[in-house]
């Protein structure tokens, strides 16, 4: 992005946070090593969320917008930034498992047995919480969301910024998850003090919500932690039953998975079959709607965008006439534009079929493409792939607004 401008180490977003022109900061990007960061760097951005400022970080799922939990005010601000309703609850990100203590009032047994297990990492835990926790943190909940993340750039905020970080993802509300500080400019420029850019996550999908309030603990949302190892290590859990089969009796518990998310601005389809099937009912809606003068994208796998191109052939002409761009060797994640004028579609791939984990990494990217792009209609392939087809499914299905072509 053109604009996407980083401020050299030394300069004093501290300043923007300390003043209260909420909504009107010079954003600035602090540029940190994912890996090591820099202990000065860090205890700056610490002393932000101290003061009550927000602070855009990294984490191995998705960049994360965060806030001193135990700040009534700086959950308010979140909000505020994200353009979020305040009933949806905030995770609050730990660095210690000892903290969890002070914020969560009951851990079962089998709780402490998974934090053991995967704490570090892609998991968030839900808990009834204690009198610390502002219910402005909860969205009002008797309960609290808590995951100790797997990224030294988190952990040492988190450390620095008085151990307990209220962090949603750092997307405005309802578009997909910033999984590179690019998304996080594009969305809350001049709303925050602070993003730490940290590079492309490593996993690009959020964290697995399991709810440890109940005898048997429920997944609340599925994630990058996957329901096969955490029955491996839980024995007995439950999926939401309003994930499964989401309708007004049926509501998610979790009340963000409740809302249309992840949307890219153009009406998506989802088509769903055998994948011959799925190519060609993809090559003849996108051939009608080009027909209708409309700019087409597609989410496809390296394997389908070959699978097309093969379908309609070389020269161009031929698949111009089909209105399929034929040309060009793409890498997953990486995009193919219209190369012979208005007729051919914006083809986005995200990954390689059999790579479920470059799948993941890469769709969050694939659906602000599009928005990039500026296409009317979007059709996308179906992932139900082994491991994480159930998470990658979710994302996907509510960003079609769970628009699906069964073939
Ligand atoms: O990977 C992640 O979890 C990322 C990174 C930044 O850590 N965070 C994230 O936060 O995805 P957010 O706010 O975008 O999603 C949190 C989800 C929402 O659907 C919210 O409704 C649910 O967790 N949630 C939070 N607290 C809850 C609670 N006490 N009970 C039920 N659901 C809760
Ligand atoms: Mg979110």
């Amino acid at each position: 992005m053109s604009d996407y401008g980083k401020k050299p180490e030394g300069s004093s977003a501290g300043h923007a946070a300390s003043m209260d022109t909420e909504l009107r900061y010079a954003t600035e990007v602090w540029t940190v090593d994912p890996v090591s960061p820099d202990e000065e760097l860090m205890a700056r951005a610490g002393r932000i969320l101290k003061e009550g400022g927000l602070v855009a970080f990294p984490t191995e799922t998705v960049y994360g917008l965060g806030g001193d939990a135990l700040d009534p005010e700086a959950s308010r601000k979140i909000y505020a930034a994200k353009g979020r309703p305040s009933d949806n609850p905030l995770i609050v990100h730990i660095a210690d498992l000892d903290d969890l203590y002070e914020i969560a009032s009951e851990v079962p047994e089998k709780a402490v047995k998974l934090a053991k297990a995967c704490w570090p990492g892609p998991l968030t835990m839900i808990f009834n919480k204690t009198d610390i926790v502002p219910y402005q943190t909860t969205g009002g909940l008797d309960t609290v969301a808590v995951r100790f993340p797997d990224h030294p750039v988190a952990l040492a905020l988190i450390r620095e910024g008085g151990r307990f970080v209220a962090g949603p993802s750092a997307n405005t509300s309802g578009r997909p998850s910033p999984t590179r500080a690019e998304h996080v400019y594009e969305d809350l420029n001049g709303r925050i003090p602070l993003i730490l850019d940290a590079g492309e996550v490593r996993i690009g999908l959020e964290s697995t919500i399991v709810d440890f309030t109940e005898e048997i603990p429920v997944i609340l949302r599925p994630g990058y932690l996957d329901e096969g190892r955490l029955r491996e290590i839980l024995g007995d859990v439950k999926m939401d039953p309003g994930l499964v089969r989401p309708d007004d009796t049926r509501r998610p518990k979790a009340p963000g998975m409740r809302y249309r998310h992840y949307a890219p601005k153009a009406a998506m389809t989802v088509v769903r079959g055998e994948r011959d099937k799925v190519v060609s009912a993809i090559s003849e809606l996108t051939a009608s709607a080009l027909s209708d003068g409309k700019k087409v994208g597609l989410l496809l796998t390296e394997e389908t965008a070959e699978d097309m191109r093969d379908l309609f052939g070389k020269p161009a002409e031929s698949a111009a006439s089909a209105g399929v761009a034929v040309s060009g060797a793409s890498q997953p994640g990486g995009k193919e534009d219209d190369r012979s004028g208005d007729i051919t579609p914006f083809i986005t791939v995200i990954g390689h079929r059999d790579s479920e984990d470059e799948i993941a990494h890469n769709l969050f990217a694939a659906l602000r493409d599009f928005d990039a792009a500026g296409v009317d209609v979007i059709y996308s392939e179906a992932y139900e792939t082994p491991r994480l087809g159930d998470a990658v499914m979710n994302r996907l299905l509510k960003a079609a607004g769970h628009r699906v072509l069964n073939v």
